[in-house]
């Protein structure tokens, strides 16, 4: 079975990489190369601050937090989308505010300003699955009612619009480095701005943190390599399987989301601080940014192209953009996923469960099931075909169309 998110972006070299990591255990914690992830993504987006963290949801809980947030002050954001979001502004005392979606997934804008309050301070901006929203009106409706533009770019490092690198239109932006994100050191997060006031907030922020822990780190180094052997056996004689299951057994595999994160509570381990390790794998996964970014915007121009004439609706998108996933969408999920389960593949459902994943208490992140009509159905109907070249994709939904009608 592949799953779409089990270390997509891994290749031999980040394996070995992890490899040497793991055995030199006086490098996991400290260590020059976190400063130099920081240095990257300064120079990247040609900003005056970079601060890490253990994760995106470490990081924009800092953020909310550096920005002067306070109790019961309203942040907007869009639903469909992953529980770390809304949970990161309830953990620093906000109230997340859900806003519908629009035709590509993102922020509606109509909504947006139908939402806004007296005690609206700030908006949280996704470009989900890498589609850039339209920053410019959004920019426009922040400034007239005096709101804080936070981008979410999880998902669209790299991305551009209008030739301006996504991550630098509002006052600051976080990322991720998740196991299935852009790129990836199992976990991992920044926040970027060019308020030195922030940036001064969030530095001490992050001072008093403690490093991920060592059995954590542990965990982490372990992934690419565990899957790095996992995934080739996993559907020949189904040792993978077993083996996968003794490994989660053991605890040298860490969940992506704590049993806590589903009530909308936060974990004692988060935030903390981003450890050298995870410097060091996400340092040698943006070197290869540029080259993964083309790739995948050659898969999804094949999806476009291939699966063109099926009664399915295909994502759009504009030159800037980065396709980490490439949702369709369809009034058939279940049984399209469930033909590419039987061939051994596991599609991707972001954002299936409308704020993911299954089994989130919606009542205690303060969604009401109703309010998001759009992002409901958007919901209902996704499934996200991978940007990374491991299964014929084209062929298994060719021959479920031809079965299926
Ligand atoms: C849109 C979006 N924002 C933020 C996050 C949080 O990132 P992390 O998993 O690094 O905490 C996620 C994670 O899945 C996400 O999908």
């Amino acid at each position: 079975m592949i799953a779409i998110s089990l270390s997509p972006n891994a290749q031999a070299d980040d394996v070995f990489l992890a490899l040497k990591i793991l055995l030199t255990p006086w490098r996991w914690m400290r260590g020059s190369a976190i400063k130099s992830l920081e240095d990257w993504f300064r120079r990247y987006f040609q900003v005056g601050y970079a601060v890490s963290f253990d994760s995106g949801r470490s990081a924009l809980y800092a953020l909310v937090k550096a920005l002067g947030i306070k109790s019961n002050d309203e942040i907007l954001m869009q639903a469909f989308t992953c529980v770390a979001v809304p949970n990161s502004i309830i953990w620093a005392g906000a109230k997340p505010i859900f806003v519908d979606v629009d035709d590509v997934g993102n922020i509606d804008i109509a909504d947006l300003k139908k939402k806004i309050t007296r005690r609206s301070r700030a908006i949280i901006i996704q470009h989900t699955f890498g589609i850039s929203a339209n920053m410019e009106k959004i920019k426009k409706v922040a400034s007239k009612h005096k709101l804080i533009v936070i981008e979410d770019c999880a998902h669209a490092l790299g991305a551009t619009a209008g030739g301006k690198k996504i991550g630098t239109f509002g006052e600051a932006a976080f990322f991720s480095f998740g196991r299935d994100k852009v790129i990836s050191s199992v976990s991992g997060g920044m926040v970027i701005t060019n308020s030195k006031k922030t940036a001064k907030l969030l530095r001490n922020f992050q001072k008093n943190l403690q490093f991920t822990s060592l059995t954590k780190i542990f965990t982490q180094l372990f992934h690419p390599i565990a899957f790095s052997f996992i995934l080739p056996l996993y559907n020949t004689i189904g040792i993978g399987k077993i083996i996968l299951i003794v490994f989660q057994k053991l605890g040298f595999l860490d969940k992506p989301v704590a049993k806590e994160e589903y009530q909308g509570e936060r974990p004692a381990f988060l935030p903390s601080k981003l450890s050298c390790a995870q410097s060091l794998l996400a340092g040698n996964q943006v070197k290869k940014l540029a080259a993964f970014n083309k790739k995948r915007r050659q898969i999804a121009e094949f999806y476009s192209k291939k699966l063109s004439s099926l009664p399915i609706k295909l994502p759009q998108f504009d030159s800037g953009d980065i396709i980490l996933r490439y949702n369709i969408e369809t009034g058939n999920v279940s049984s399209i996923y469930s033909f590419f389960k039987e061939k051994g593949i596991l599609l991707g459902r972001w954002y299936a469960n409308i704020i993911d994943p299954e089994g989130v208490n919606l009542a205690k992140i303060g969604y009401t099931p109703g309010s998001c009509p759009k992002a409901e159905a958007l919901a209902r109907a996704s499934l996200n075909l991978p940007t990374y070249p491991r299964m014929n994709i084209k062929e298994t939904m060719q021959e479920y169309f031809k079965k299926n009608g």
